[in-house]
């Protein structure tokens, strides 16, 4: 044993050892070309341009444009895809004097070639090891296509569905948006960067972006430091941890300055207190945007201020090309500044392998295998059924156990499938995505007629086409209609004041139900929408979301029942839009509701609860779980102590299953005021039928942590309750334990 141990230890230190000289090696490189580069070319390397104009028929602007890469001028593309335009490129950038690689960097954001769920979809599975994979799968495709780096997790906390960027993050938890941070950055880098199935990871956008004043896009952010601290930054720490290559400031103000010329978030906390070593890039032309914010006068000046605050790289402002070596030259940027800048940058490069090989990435053979491996769609389509989110089942409607001579398909999105991927596509492929239709004709096509009526558009007044979806509601055993949002209505830019779902939708859903026809509706969209009739009537919900390529193919094998349904919503769904912000972790007040019937004076709305249509962690099963026999190791704890939480969970239904179970904390008195709840850990665990598990939680101090008034991280003594539960509004126990 002893034996054995020291081998260990001597493989562990040679490992060490040699990971170490690697770096030194690196980091000697990185000097070496640093010292040969001119000012000029050091600027250049904090450039990164569009390729959009760069690629494609020749033209004024594409010389123009080749030339400042021969030139040295770009150290990045980011938009330029595929092993040909990358390796045209890539030459040319070879051609100047030092012949500094060219980052290639892109949005792949929740796929390349084959789309995945929208990641506030997969955030609902909970399953940390699938979105590992399918964040895997994207970065082995885009790798073979030439692409070095991804702007992707945008780990932003967001509790504002009229916020169009909600389908692009984990939702409105911190813990759960830490660990799907987390395990996104190290699906897309892989083992090791420089591997050619990885590429770097990019935590954006730093910081608070999800806090965007009234859900609108762009918007200033006002965040007390524990709002910061505590909800919105933990995200970002986590991706650092998990070895974030790459860094994206943000659009937005923060408590009044600009995150992109923020040198408290980029210097202070990044670059020092958590001592992080990758680069930040701009968001797109956010360098320029601080001039009408009201925070630099003019290019040059928000130049200065951006290089000060931190930003290494310049996305598409130019504005560092354009000043930054007469910044420098006149003494008001200290050269540094831009010497770090460019060190963190080349130390990426050289990482990546690019300088022993530039065309490391663009290989034509491994681009044709890669992006053709029919397993991404295998994976898509678990993916797909794992994001599906069950809201409602009544008399146990669903699955389809029983089959059915006739189901009609009704609704605009029955035969969508562009926008089934959302907004956020690269190099997709409309006619490889499976529509509702074709999922269903796929899975129940041989024994059961198939009719269908679109019914009404998305968007738009005209009723015309209800009579023939009454009609054919009519024929049939049951209706299965597909309602929600076309691709282009969530997403960046695209917030929205009011979000319910839209045109003819819900009328429609009232004249179909109207039949006396059992109906599932099923939700396709990129935000939680609100729709209150479909609550009240359907028979059946499926929240899908966006589910990529695989989308027909998932719905339909829930539908089926050959998967059964597990997601859990990461997100509240509000009655009302006058409710949002909102989220499960709101705060007690000092008027709480005891009664509902007396709210008077109380803190409620006189025309509507408190409460939220659906809140966060809430989803169902075909089958049911119960929970017993809890036991709590001690109800008390010192510091260095933790108290184990038992018990016992039972698949007490028809159906094998899988469950999300939930623990939260409450600190019942604190210096400063806690949440009612607070996601402390989950997991989620498969049953078979009348299987029970025993499941084991610890709670310890760091879990009873938080920021208080002088933001240091402390647990108080006190009590706390701890809850476990299969949502947050359904607690199943609640202990209490005392930290000493
Ligand atoms: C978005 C970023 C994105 C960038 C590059 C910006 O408008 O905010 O998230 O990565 O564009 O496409």
């Amino acid at each position: 044993m002893i034996r054995r141990i020291s081998i260990l230890l001597v493989v562990c230190i040679g490992l060490y050892a040699k990971t170490s000289a690697q770096k030194k090696t690196i980091s000697q490189r990185v000097d070496s070309l640093l010292r040969l580069m001119t000012l000029e070319e050091k600027v250049g390397q904090l450039n990164q341009y569009s390729g959009r104009q760069v690629t494609g028929p020749v033209s004024q602007v594409k010389t123009n444009l080749l030339n400042d890469i021969k030139n040295g001028w770009v150290g990045s593309m980011l938009n330029v895809k595929g092993v040909k335009d990358t390796r045209e490129i890539q030459e040319a950038a070879l051609q100047s004097r030092l012949k500094i690689p060219l980052l290639f960097s892109l949005d792949v954001i929740h796929g390349y070639k084959t789309v995945f769920p929208i990641p506030l979809a997969e955030a609902a599975s909970w399953d940390l090891e699938a979105m590992q994979q399918t964040a895997h799968i994207a970065a082995k495709e885009a790798a073979a296509a030439g692409i070095h780096w991804t702007f992707a997790p945008m780990v932003d906390v967001a509790r504002d569905p009229r916020w169009g960027r909600v389908m692009e993050g984990a939702g409105e938890d911190t813990y759960l948006g830490s660990l799907i941070a987390a395990a996104r950055v190290k699906g897309f880098q892989g083992k090791q960067l420089g591997n050619t199935d990885a590429i770097m990871a990019c935590a954006k956008h730093f910081a608070a972006y999800g806090a965007s004043m009234a859900g609108r896009d762009y918007n200033a952010v006002d965040l007390s430091d524990q709002a910061l601290w505590e909800t919105y930054l933990p995200p970002f720490k986590s991706a650092v941890d998990a070895g974030v290559a790459t860094f994206m400031n943000s659009f937005n103000t923060l408590n009044g300055i600009p995150a992109t010329g923020n040198a408290y978030l980029q210097r202070d906390i990044l670059k020092g207190k958590w001592n992080y070593q990758g680069f930040v890039v701009s968001d797109w032309g956010s360098i320029g945007e601080m001039i009408p914010w009201g925070y630099a006068k003019d290019d040059a000046d928000a130049a200065q201020k951006a290089m000060q605050a931190g930003s290494d790289m310049d996305m598409e402002s130019r504005a560092y090309k354009g000043h930054l070596v007469k910044l420098v030259k006149e003494g008001k940027v200290a050269e540094a500044l831009v010497d770090d800048a460019v060190r963190r940058i080349l130390y990426k490069k050289f990482e990546m392998g690019l300088f022993d090989n530039p065309f490391k990435f663009s290989d034509y053979k491994r681009e044709a295998k890669v992006l053709n491996d029919p397993k991404h769609k295998t994976v898509a389509r678990e993916a797909g059924r794992k994001s599906i989110v069950l809201l409602k089942n009544e008399a146990e409607l669903l699955p389809f156990t029983k089959s059915k001579s006739k189901i009609a398909l009704i609704g605009p999105l029955v035969k969508a499938k562009r926008d089934l991927n959302g907004s956020w596509t690269v190099n997709a492929d409309t006619n490889q995505i499976v529509s509702l239709y074709e999922g269903m004709k796929n899975k129940f096509g041989k024994k059961t007629e198939l009719l269908y009526a679109q019914g009404a558009e998305v968007e738009g007044e005209s009723r015309a086409g209800f009579d023939e979806a009454v009609k054919i509601a009519n024929q049939s055993d049951v209706v299965v209609m597909a309602l929600g949002e076309t691709w282009d209505m969530s997403g960046e830019a695209k917030s929205k004041t009011n979000i319910h779902i839209t045109g003819q939708q819900e009328a429609l859903f009232k004249a179909v139900k109207a039949t006396g026809k059992p109906v599932v509706v099923v939700l396709m969209a990129g935000r939680p929408l609100i729709f209150n009739e479909i609550v009240a009537k359907a028979d059946a919900i499926l929240y899908a979301w966006w589910l990529g390529d695989e989308a027909g193919n998932a719905i339909a094998d829930v539908l089926s029942g050959d998967y059964n349904p597990s997601g859990k919503l990461p997100i509240t769904f509000p009655r009302s839009e006058g409710q949002i912000p909102l989220s499960y972790n709101y705060y007690n007040t000092g008027r709480p509701i005891k009664d509902p019937e007396n709210i008077i004076y109380k803190s409620a709305y006189i025309d509507s609860p408190n409460s939220p249509m659906y809140a966060f962690g809430y989803g169902l099963s075909y089958t049911s779980f119960n929970y017993s026999d809890i036991t709590l190791s001690a109800d008390k704890l010192n510091a260095s102590d933790s108290v184990a939480v038992s018990f016992k969970l039972t698949n007490s239904g028809k159906y094998a299953g899988e469950e999300v179970v939930q623990l939260y904390i409450k600190d019942e008195v604190a210096s400063v005021v806690r949440p009612m709840k607070e996601l402390k850990d989950f997991k989620k665990v498969f049953l078979k039928a009348g299987e029970s598990k025993t499941l084991n939680f610890t709670v310890s101090k760091e879990k009873l942590s938080f920021y208080n008034s002088k933001l240091e991280w402390v647990a108080e003594p006190g009590d706390f309750e701890i809850m476990i539960g299969t949502a947050s509004d359904n607690i199943k126990f609640s202990k209490k334990i005392t930290l000493q």
